[in-house]
């Protein structure tokens, strides 16, 4: 890994408000001194308003973990791309597994979402993966360059420096199961060749690509020590402060 690691936590739906402003709190305390990680972190929309307050003016990002395609319409429980900027969020997770597979979302309907947040100034973090049937029948990579494809349908080399990429395999997702760091960083190359087939080198290698799936304090070295894999999207190990904090620390000690 060359770049500086990207470390984001989704906090999908978990902790509380109080608890949620306090590990913020927490975290712009730490993390003060130690500007050389990028970092975020995705809480419940409803606190995007009060996470934003206590890491302004740090370097700590929010990210809403999902908007709408459209900027504004009659959406009954829904949230737009507009409602989250407005209330301090810089990026936006896009096409989460646990959103294509539990919530039914299309890659059409995913790839509306990306330009959507860009054009609206937000950062977006799309997300692919394959689930365990797929990688059992050999189809990850067709499954992955599919999502890409078509997730970035229309967008244009100059608006992919605003974006970035998680690969997420469904089968490590909260199963304690991570992909071995050479399996991932084998999908994280492949992933950037599709980018440069499509965008060019330069436009493949500035590219964020994260990994995501059981990623925790004791597996955050190997994995960052893959040349393709630029950072981490940590799902049930940022909900803790500790267990995060690590992280953030492991990723320090990877780029010296
Ligand atoms: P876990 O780290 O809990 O496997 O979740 C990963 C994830 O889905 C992050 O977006």
């Amino acid at each position: 890994m060359e770049k500086k690691p990207f470390i984001m936590g989704n906090w999908k739906m978990h902790l509380t408000l109080k608890e949620g402003v306090e590990f913020a709190q927490s975290l712009r305390d730490h993390l003060s001194e130690k500007n050389t990680v990028l970092c975020g972190i995705c809480p419940s929309f409803v606190f995007l308003k009060d996470i934003c307050s206590v890491v302004e003016g740090s370097d700590i990002f929010v990210a809403a973990q999902n908007i709408h395609s459209d900027e504004s319409g009659p959406y009954t429980g829904e949230v737009s791309a507009v409602m989250v900027r407005e209330v301090g969020c810089t990026h936006v997770l896009i096409g989460h597994s646990e959103r294509r597979h539990i919530f039914g979302e299309t890659d059409t309907f995913i790839n509306a979402k990306i330009k959507t947040a860009l054009s609206n100034n937000l950062k977006p973090i799309l997300c692919v993966g394959e689930k365990l049937d797929e990688r059992e029948d050999g189809r990850t990579k067709y499954v992955v360059k599919n999502q890409i494809k078509d997730g970035l349908q229309g967008i244009r080399a100059d608006q992919m420096g605003d974006l970035s990429i998680a690969y997420e395999p469904v089968w490590a997702i909260g199963t304690g199961k991570t992909a071995l760091p050479e399996q991932a960083n084998e999908v994280h190359s492949f992933i950037r060749k599709i980018l440069a087939d499509e965008y060019g080198e330069h436009v493949a290698n500035t590219t964020y690509i994260q990994y995501g799936g059981s990623a925790k304090p004791e597996n955050t070295e190997e994995l960052l020590a893959q040349p393709d894999i630029d950072g981490l999207l940590v799902g049930g190990a940022s909900i803790k402060l500790e267990s995060f904090l690590k992280i953030i620390e492991t990723s320090l000690s990877v780029i010296g």
